[in-house]
């Protein structure tokens, strides 16, 4: 575990040699950064405790907030948590793919409790990218949060993780950048369906196979703190639904609200969400008072688009 104090973190190619180095790092309970569809994951291996530890103190993350934990089969999933037929109909719909459930724990699973913040729930998900469902393979479960310090602009690329966690991870695997952009639509299976963070899978597409989804309800202990208020950040403040940059400011455009930068020309969310956090570590590196932000249509993939921005903007704490 010490050596994860060093100062070199190494960046390997997500090939064959890369994602077997990658492995052996985790396996030797290491935290390892890689890529899946939706932005990058920092890896450790979902059954042990101090893999656990170092990435929560890698992160700064506080402790009450738990992870996902990442399987590269249905059925490695069900060996750690109790499916419903629904629940199940989800994962056979969806997975593998940008969708993240909640379920009660399997009794013996082996899970860290420690990556459960001690709830007698875990969250589970298969990530569609081949990269990552080989390095799970060979080294899964791994327990994965977004790979960037807590409550900062996720990673979508090897470089944004270097230039967040560099130097406090022992490795990252560098498979380019994420094509979703925007993390994981978590539901809660537990009690009634309920979404808990919408995310890259639209929750049109899940009501259309299981029905209403409930809202999450707020409690002091956030249920999927992705939802605390303010998360996400830039360094620069942010201002929402913007037709033109203000003296000073950067801009962030979409459709035919040009910026500096514009999220999707045509007008397309996906494009939109795929270009999200790249776009907002850009322009935070610029010298500039705020980042302007043109509104996003609020619907399909453009509703985890919003929740980020609106996160991003919001009062920090
Ligand atoms: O797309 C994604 O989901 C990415 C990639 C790496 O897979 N991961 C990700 O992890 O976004 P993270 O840690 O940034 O967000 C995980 C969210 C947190 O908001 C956490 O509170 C929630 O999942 N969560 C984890 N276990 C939970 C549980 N047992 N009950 C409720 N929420 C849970
Ligand atoms: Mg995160």
């Amino acid at each position: 575990m010490e050596q994860d104090q060093r100062n070199v973190t190494k960046v390997l190619q997500a090939d064959a040699t890369g994602v077997a180095e990658a492995a052996g790092l985790l396996r030797a309970g290491h935290v390892v950064a890689f890529p899946t569809e939706t932005v990058y994951g920092l890896g450790g291996s979902a059954m042990n405790d101090r893999a656990v530890a170092a990435i929560y103190a890698a992160k700064d993350r506080p402790s009450f907030n738990p992870l996902i934990v990442h399987v590269a089969l249905l059925a490695e999933a069900e060996k750690l948590a109790k499916f419903t037929e629904q629940a199940r109909a989800l994962a056979d719909a969806f997975w593998p793919g940008p969708l993240t459930m909640v379920l009660p724990m399997r009794a013996g699973s082996g899970v860290s409790s420690l990556l459960r913040a001690g709830l007698d729930s875990v969250a589970v998900r298969v990530p569609a990218h081949p990269a990552a469902l080989d390095l799970l393979g060979a080294a899964g479960p791994l327990a994965a949060p977004s790979a960037n310090p807590s409550g900062r602009i996720s990673a979508t690329s090897a470089q944004h993780v270097m230039k967040g966690l560099g130097g406090r991870i022992a490795a990252v695997l560098d498979g380019g950048p994420c094509q979703v952009g925007v993390e994981s639509t978590i539901v809660g299976m537990i009690d009634a369906p309920t979404l808990l963070r919408p995310g890259g899978l639209p929750r049109e597409k899940i009501e259309a196979l299981i029905g209403s989804l409930a809202a999450a309800v707020r409690t002091d202990r956030p249920n999927a703190p992705g939802q605390l208020d303010s998360h996400y950040a830039p360094h620069l403040p942010v201002r929402l639904n913007a037709t033109d940059a203000a003296p000073g400011e950067v801009m962030l455009g979409f459709g035919p609200i040009t910026g500096d930068l514009n999220l999707s020309e045509s007008g397309d969310l996906s494009e939109a969400a795929a270009n999200l956090f790249r776009m907002l570590h850009e322009l935070d590196a610029r010298v500039a008072t705020a980042i302007a932000v043109a509104p996003v249509p609020n619907h399909g993939i453009g509703h985890a688009i919003n929740d980020r921005l609106k996160r991003a903007a919001a009062e920090r704490g």
